[in-house]
């Protein structure tokens, strides 16, 4: 039946569906100047772009608009909040006016020239001259810190994503130690000095750690509580208890099992695989680009993220939409309809809106608790830490983690039987969560009786959750990202991690022969079950792990905006607010321990992969203080250094392990890793990333 635009606008409450045209009527409800609530949205349209959950805008919980009930009471009990949404929605008619649409036309072209990789001839010549002539007319007796010429809008980028370490060491060579980079339409200092760096690396005051990237910005909202440099010492306190060193045997089970059904399932595809004659002679095919992007997100976001949803909610659906919403995080932020970032945007509130009713009432314990505490995050940071550091405990008086069948079975936890799943699918994996690890004993009864903190919120948030109250963001919706972060501090490293470990044992026989003799020998110790002492008993496995990030670090490293002014050597100051990298492809190519100092080659023989594959990717040398690289800088330096490398090795150690001891690998395209991009991440040139297996 028609409803006429009139007739709408005569409610208070206004309900908006997505459908095939019905969709176009959006901007009519908005206009209206009603409350409006609408299901999670999948698609986009000019005007979802403009929605703000809470302000122009309730989304209710899933497509069965099961909780409106709820949604309808709160608005009712909260008038003030739908009194704020309806003025907001009376503002919309401005968007609409002839001078809103221009607006937003211009925008539109000026994102579309953004993104355009092609600029007209005469429009270049153009630049070019004038770029020519203003360099040639400011030539002055300053250091320069970068070459004359760069290209318009595309900076730096294409040759740090084809080649990054050969990149970085020419323009060292050429530069020294303090030279720009420009990438994706931000200017770079990469500081290569070590009495430099030291200040800002070991100090907090002259440097803020952050990501002023403004997709980042937008698609997490929220500072990590890293960049609050008050609070940080005490946010990393907890974070290191909840995912640090002193936390491995509680998080191994659930990490094997993770790893485990991953593999397995790859090991399946090998058996389907066999049963052809043929493609038995040629092995087993695993594309390794999606294996490994599947099981880093697993990794973090059912080991490291969990939080319980409940039953309505698709768990893969969720995890696509959180693939989604990360491959948003270091693009342009254009969001055009279709657009990258427009998807990412999207996936970002559906995430929201699950998250946010799965955690309501941990963060209304959360409030209770800080309140009590009047505030004071040294005080709650204590009570999580002893929380963290019993189940730490338990972890290792129960065995959980230490024994290999109570790791197949998910460490006896609760949490496991209840949402676990073969292929690892669930959201919170046992131990993960905080509070079902295993572990029994009357102590450990009495202990559960006591209230846990946050107990359907993954170890990993909690701390995220704390740093945000202490900097005052203590609203549901910022909750919420506490485990969105989480899932980004880990996923993107993790897989990429996985990946390129992967492609260069794939790609060296002899290494894998030797992590082969190392299992053998760890069987015979510990037995043929994957504990966690036979997996803290595998060096040469983890140097391969640490040569993999030395060769191939996944993050530059971490990333500063100076606070002040920062004098390197004799001659450069880097001003204040510009933004600084300790590049670690860079760092790792001038070691001292592996570099002669020779200038004249392209790249320095022990991280010239490409060229000297056999001299270069050398795990051996992490094994003696003689050969041990001195720089390594794949997981940062100094005060915020990575709380998850430790746990990192753990997962990637793991993996080599349930491998190599049932196949041999090699790459189906041997150049594969020449022929890959490396901006934002390692990205394997399409069809080349087939790695087979072949069982021993
Ligand atoms: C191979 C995978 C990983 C790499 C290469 C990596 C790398 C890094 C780097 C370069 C930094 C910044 C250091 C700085 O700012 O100086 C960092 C910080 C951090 N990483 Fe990782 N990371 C990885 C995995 C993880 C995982 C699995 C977790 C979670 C368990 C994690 C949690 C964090 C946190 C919380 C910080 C901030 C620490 C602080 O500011 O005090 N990372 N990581």
């Amino acid at each position: 039946m028609y409803t006429p635009l009139w007739e709408f606008c005569r409610h208070k409450y206004i309900v908006y569906t997505e459908g095939v045209s019905a969709s176009g009527r959006l901007k009519f409800h908005l206009l209206c100047g009603s409350v409006l609530v609408s299901h999670p949205r999948q698609w986009d349209t000019p005007e979802t772009l403009t929605m703000v959950e809470g302000k122009n805008v309730v989304t209710v919980q899933d497509d069965e608009w099961s909780d409106v009930e709820q949604v309808y009471r709160r608005l009712e009990d909260n008038s003030g909040l739908a009194e704020a949404i309806a003025a907001e929605n009376r503002k919309y008619y401005q968007l609409l006016s002839a001078d809103g649409i221009s607006c937003y036309a211009l925008e539109l072209l000026k994102c579309y020239s953004e993104a355009m990789m092609y600029t007209p001839p005469e429009l270049l010549v153009g630049l070019l001259a004038v770029l020519l002539g203003t360099l040639l007319l400011l030539r002055s007796p300053r250091k320069r810190l970068s070459p004359r010429f760069r290209f318009p809008m595309l900076g730096d980028t294409i040759q740090m994503a084809k080649r990054p370490s050969a990149f970085l060491f020419s323009r060292y060579k050429e530069f020294g130690p303090v030279f720009t980079l420009d990438l994706m339409g931000s200017i770079y200092y990469v500081i290569a000095d070590l009495e430099a760096q030291r200040r800002y690396l070991y100090r907090t005051e002259g440097a803020d750690a952050a990501i002023p990237i403004k997709a980042f910005k937008m698609l997490t909202e929220v500072p990590s509580p890293n960049s609050d440099r008050v609070n940080h010492p005490i946010w990393r306190k907890v974070t290191m208890a909840a995912v640090g060193p002193q936390a491995l045997q509680t998080l191994f089970p659930p990490v094997l099992r993770v790893v485990q059904s991953h593999v397995d399932s790859w090991g399946a595809l090998a058996a389907a695989h066999q049963q052809g004659e043929q493609q038995a002679q040629q092995g087993i095919q695993v594309p390794i680009y999606q294996s490994a992007r599947r099981l880093g997100l697993a990794l973090s976001v059912d080991v490291l993220a969990g939080v319980e949803l409940p039953a309505t909610v698709d768990r893969g659906q969720f995890k696509q939409q959180m693939e989604m919403w990360m491959d948003g995080l270091f693009g342009l932020p254009l969001a055009f309809p279709g657009s990258k970032f427009a998807r990412a945007l999207a996936a970002k509130d559906w995430l929201l809106a699950r998250i946010m009713p799965a955690i309501r009432e941990v963060h209304q314990e959360f409030t209770r608790e800080w309140d009590a505490a009047s505030g004071d995050m040294g005080t709650m940071a204590e009570r999580m830490i002893r929380q963290l550091d019993r189940q730490a405990a338990e972890s290792v008086a129960g065995g959980g983690g230490g024994d290999g069948q109570a790791a197949a079975e998910g460490g006896g936890s609760s949490a496991s039987s209840r949402t676990g799943s073969a292929d690892g699918s669930s959201l919170r994996a046992a131990g993960a969560g905080g509070c079902d690890v295993a572990g029994g004993g009357g102590a450990a009864q009495q202990q559960a009786k006591e209230k846990e903190l946050l107990h359907t919120l993954g170890r990993l948030p909690q701390a995220g959750v704390l740093g945000f109250f202490a900097g005052k963001f203590t609203g549901l919706r910022e909750s919420a990202f506490a485990v969105l972060q989480t899932a980004a501090a880990a996923a993107d490293t993790t897989r990429v991690t996985l990946l390129s470990t992967l492609a260069l044992v794939a790609m060296s026989l002899r290494v894998q022969e030797e992590i082969f003799a190392e299992q053998q020998r760890v069987i015979a110790e510990f037995g043929a079950e994957l504990s966690y002492k036979a997996v803290s008993n595998m060096p040469y496995t983890e140097a391969v792990v640490k040569e993999t990030l030395r060769l191939l670090p996944p993050a530059a490293g971490g990333m500063r905006v100076l606070t002040e002014p920062l004098q390197v050597g004799d001659v450069v100051t880097v001003p204040k607010g510009a933004l600084i990298l300790s590049y670690s492809n860079l760092m790792h190519c001038i070691d001292p321990a592996l570099w002669d100092g020779n200038t004249a080659v392209d790249e320095p023989a022990h991280m010239d992969w490409r060229n000297n594959f056999e001299g270069a990717f050398r795990p051996e040398r992490w094994l003696s203080e003689e050969t041990r690289p001195k720089y390594y800088y794949a997981f940062g330096v100094g005060k915020h250094s990575c709380v998850g490398a430790q746990l990192v090795y753990m997962e990637v150690k793991i993996m080599l392990a349930l491998l190599v001891r049932k196949f041999r690998m090699r790459l189906q395209t041997p150049d594969m890793l020449s022929r890959a991009t490396w901006l934002p991440f390692l990205a394997p040139a399409a069809g080349t990333d087939t790695m087979i297996l072949e069982a021993r």
